[in-house]
Order: structure tokens, then C-alpha cells, then sequence
């Protein structure tokens, strides 16, 4: 039987050095500009406070541009991935903006007995990180064993009815699971969520949907404490193409009453003392 992660990481490997090359994600201003933030950390700011000083981990890191961002608010970042292409990426991209950030290459449940249990202040995840996860207690119980007692979860993640609507059908149509199955959805889609010329041929994605209260649910029985809960109409990518429009500073609405779908949610939790 084929295994999820394999899946997954081939259209990850085949997506990265695209990701890194497209204008969508910006390296060129990481180069340019020593103070530059990606649009994603930049919307967090006011929700993520001072991090300066922090022992951070970001979660499924992608090619760094949020991990290194983390670092230049003054946090000491490692970013996890499971996708070695990916990380080239990123790696690369620290040392041409010499940011000093370990990135470490792990399946995220393997998390705690790569990277070590209660080492960090912060778990930085989040804007379509949890839908790759086929379990999200397992999860939330990676998320808490990192975390020394009193550190801090962050995430911005895509919001689960976001991830239930069919964007080919008209209005808002609820069509894919809300809660967590069994078995994933699968994709067979060629293109990215980036503008790119590239041509891609791992198409084949598994992908699971989380409820919000699963997530927060699975976080408590973890261990940890709901300390924030806010819901956004705006979310950073283009996520219902033909029925967004352009919000601003890499952020996207639904064009018609965008009062009527939580896009995307910020939650925070602590880890119990
Ligand atoms: C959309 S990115 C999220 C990062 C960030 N929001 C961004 O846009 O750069 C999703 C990342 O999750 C990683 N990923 C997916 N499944 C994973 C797993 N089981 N373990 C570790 N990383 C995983 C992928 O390799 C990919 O880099």
C-alpha cells in the first residue's frame, strides 16, 4: 500500500525549487531588504508579540521564509520539514541572508524524538500545515512534548470550513468532510498555489481535514491551554479562485459578503505548568 507521506512528499519535492522561484513567496525582498518579513509573519505581528529571545520551532517549514522571518524578530528558530527539497530551499536561502536558523529534516511525528522533548518556548505552524496530518491528537500531543511547561503554540491555519467547500461549485458549497476521516481526500491536481510557469508531475495529494473543535480538543487532552481564538475573513493565498478578491498585502477575500466565512483562524495555546 502506498504510504501517505511518500504521496505527499514527492509533490512537495517536485513544488519547492518552483515555490522558491516564484514571485509569490518573495526571496528576492529576503535578499534585498535584512529587515524584510514574509506576509504571513508581518499579518501575525499584532496577535504574536515580542518573540525575541524565544527557542522557536516552526513546524512544517516549507522553504523558511516564515522561519527566518521568526528570526529576524530575534528568535532562535529551527524549522522541521519532511521534504529534503524543501529544505535545500531554505538552507539556501539562510545562508544568502546570513540568518542563523537550523533546519532539520523529520516527519512531523517524529518530531519530539528528533529535535528533543520540552527544548522550546515556541511552536510556530499553520496556512496549510494541518491538512497533510492524518491524526490531529497525535499531533497536538507533538505540538505539547516540544513545548517547555509555560511555552506557547501560534499557529494561522486555514479555516476547516474553508477546507469543506467545493470550490467548482457555485456560492458556498459544503462538499468535503468538515470533521477528521479515516481515509484522506484525494487529489490529483498539476498545478500550485504560487504563480509559476513550471510543470509538475506529482500530482497526487492525501490530505485530512481537522473540525476546530477537534484541534482544540486534541490540544487540551495534550496538556495545553486555549489562550486565543480568532477567526479572520481574510486568508493569504487564493484559495477559491474566481471568487476571491485581492485584500491586500498577500491576503484574499471572497468577493460577495466575506462576513459570511471564517477563512482562516489564529489560535494560541500554553503548555499547563
Ligand atoms: C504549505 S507548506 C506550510 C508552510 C508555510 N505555511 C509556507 O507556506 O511556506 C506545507 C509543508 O508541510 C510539509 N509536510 C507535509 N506533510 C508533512 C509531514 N508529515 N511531516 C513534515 N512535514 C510535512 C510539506 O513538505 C510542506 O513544506
Amino acid at each position: 500500500m502506498t504510504d501517505y507521506r511518500d504521496v505527499n512528499r514527492a509533490n512537495w519535492d517536485e513544488r519547492a525549487p518552483a515555490h522558491a522561484a516564484s514571485g509569490g513567496y518573495a526571496l528576492d525582498r529576503f535578499r534585498a531588504d535584512p529587515e524584510h518579513l514574509s506576509d504571513i509573519v508581518r499579518f501575525d505581528l499584532p496577535l504574536l508579540g515580542d518573540v525575541a529571545g524565544l527557542d522557536g520551532v516552526h513546524l512544517q517549514c516549507h522553504i523558511g521564509t516564515d522561519t527566518i522571518s521568526l528570526a529576524r524578530l530575534g528568535a532562535r528558530m529551527t524549522g522541521l520539514d519532511f521534504s529534503p527539497a524543501s529544505l535545500t530551499e531554505a538552507r539556501r536561502l539562510a545562508s544568502e541572508t546570513g540568518s542563523d536558523v537550523e533546519f532539520v529534516e523529520a516527519d512531523l511525528y517524529a518530531a519530539v524524538d528528533v529535535l528533543g522533548a520540552g527544548r522550546f518556548d515556541l511552536v510556530f505552524t499553520g496556512i496549510g500545515a494541518l491538512c497533510w496530518l492524518p491524526d490531529i491528537r497525535g499531533w497536538a500531543r507533538v505540538v505539547s512534548g516540544l513545548l517547555r511547561p509555560g511555552g506557547r503554540l501560534f499557529m494561522r491555519e486555514s479555516h476547516p470550513v474553508l477546507w469543506s467547500l467545493d470550490e467548482r461549485r457555485d456560492g458556498l458549497a459544503i462538499e468535503f468532510p468538515y470533521f477528521e476521516t479515516a481515509e484522506p481526500l484525494v487529489w490529483d491536481e498539476p498545478g500550485t498555489y504560487v504563480e509559476t510557469d513550471a510543470e509538475f508531475t506529482q500530482n497526487v495529494t492525501h490530505e485530512w481535514n481537522h473540525g476546530l473543535g477537534e484541534i482544540v480538543t486534541a490540544l487540551l487532552e495534550a496538556g495545553m491551554e486555549l489562550t486565543g481564538l480568532v477567526e479572520h475573513t481574510s486568508v493569504p493565498y487564493e484559495a477559491l479562485p474566481g471568487k476571491m478578491e485581492d485584500a491586500g498585502r498577500g491576503e484574499w477575500r471572497l468577493e460577495d459578503r466575506p462576513e459570511r466565512l471564517p477563512h482562516t483562524y489564529t489560535l494560541q495555546a500554553v503548555k499547563r505548568r
